[in-house]
């Protein structure tokens, strides 16, 4: 990898990166929705990068070049830049530099981007782009920053800068990834174990739908909204709970509004079974850890509502066709599909249920295997 861009930043900049680095795309496995809601997810990094070069310039000018879509971002130190005259990826950018330098004191650079994650399909380009690109100008200026800080500064930007009040799930992975392990992370106080992860004869696919309901963002805020709700009624009832993680399901029942309840039933019930893979994965019990992703999918469809037809049509179909389980990964709205398959099957199950969605959707979905790789820790 570290040739194809270095090569790449000599054609551009005409003089060599003094870095490179390497920030990986993320899958989660079960634990959606519950890493803003102090609960537990099981994600890992995976082989689609999102790569970095830099080297100083004297000035105080910044100029990003992104290789994949031949464009350049110029702005300097002064950050003299209207945000709303930004694309979402330049307020990554602006966020980054802006952040950082409330800290530092940042000089002039030069950054080649260049990245082979799927868009959009939700496993975290923005996370990988942000992480790598914090990453990259704190090793150029050693800042030497700590790889928890990364991931919480690249959290922040989306907060701030992109007005997503995602959690730390994505970021954390892409930071803490670990080859051919799973983070059993407790999104409440971070601690984490690392889980070696090898499934025999079975295989994870990943399925893009192509689809990206444009709400995703709005309904993502939305949800975080609903269960501070929920937190605020339950306070009203003397419950202080810091996260819905900590609520008591027979405490619930004190919640009238049947749809906030479900929103906190879905949190709740998705933690246990974070937990209850964990136990089935432990003795290779395959087909409870499908049923278990199946179980997700339905919660995340009928209690949180963050599903799309086109995700309960591909779920539905591969169960029959013989997955042993799938549901939608990431925020939600259609993205990915992850599913749980026989290797012996893969090669008809694919063929068959992309024709199969096409006829119903008119839409070309594409298969990405699953690598799971070192996350950006590693490389600094
Ligand atoms: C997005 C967010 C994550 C997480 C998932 C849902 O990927 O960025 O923080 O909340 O959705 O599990």
């Amino acid at each position: 990898m570290d040739a194809i861009i270095r090569q790449k930043f000599k054609d551009k900049y005409a003089t060599n990166p003094t870095i490179c680095l390497h920030a990986p795309a993320r899958i989660n496995l079960i634990g959606e929705h519950t890493d803003y809601n102090g609960g537990w997810v099981l994600p890992a990094s995976i082989a689609y990068h999102i790569s970095f070069a830099a080297s100083k310039v004297n000035a105080n000018a910044i100029s990003i070049y992104n290789e994949n879509v031949l464009e350049d971002f110029h702005f300097d130190l002064q950050m003299n830049i209207d945000i709303n005259t930004l694309s979402n990826w330049q307020k990554f950018y602006y966020g980054a530099v802006h952040l950082l330098s409330r800290k530092f004191t940042l000089g002039g650079f030069q950054v080649l981007k260049l990245g082979s994650v799927p868009l959009g399909a939700g496993l975290s380009s923005s996370a990988a782009l942000a992480c790598g690109f914090i990453a990259c100008i704190s090793k150029l200026f050693t800042f030497n920053l700590e790889p928890l800080e990364i991931a919480q500064l690249a959290q922040q930007i989306e907060h701030e800068y992109l007005g997503v009040q995602c959690g730390i799930m994505d970021q954390f992975a892409v930071v803490f990834g670990e080859k051919n392990h799973l983070l059993f992370l407790n999104c409440s106080d971070l601690s984490y174990k690392a889980l070696p992860f090898s499934l025999g004869e079975y295989e994870f696919i990943l399925m893009n739908s192509k689809v990206k309901h444009s709400l995703v963002d709005s309904a993502y805020n939305e949800r975080v909204q609903e269960i501070q709700t929920v937190l605020s009624l339950m306070k009203e009832q003397n419950f202080d709970y810091e996260n819905a993680s900590q609520i008591k399901e027979l405490n619930l029942q004190l919640i009238a509004d049947n749809t906030l309840k479900n929103r906190a039933l879905h949190v709740l019930s998705e933690n246990q079974r974070v937990l209850d893979f964990i136990q089935a994965m432990s003795v290779n019990d395959w087909q409870t850890c499908g049923d278990l992703l199946t179980k997700s999918h339905n919660s995340l469809k009928n209690l949180y509502e963050v599903s799309c037809d086109e995700s309960d049509f591909l779920v539905d179909t591969a169960i029959t066709l013989g997955a042993l389980g799938a549901r939608q990964m990431g925020g939600g709205f259609g993205g990915i599909i992850l599913m749980l398959l026989p290797k012996s099957t893969k090669e008809s199950f694919q063929e068959k249920i992309w024709q199969l969605y096409n006829h119903k959707f008119n839409l070309q979905a594409a298969f990405y295997p699953v690598e799971i790789v070192d996350g950006l820790a590693k490389s600094l």
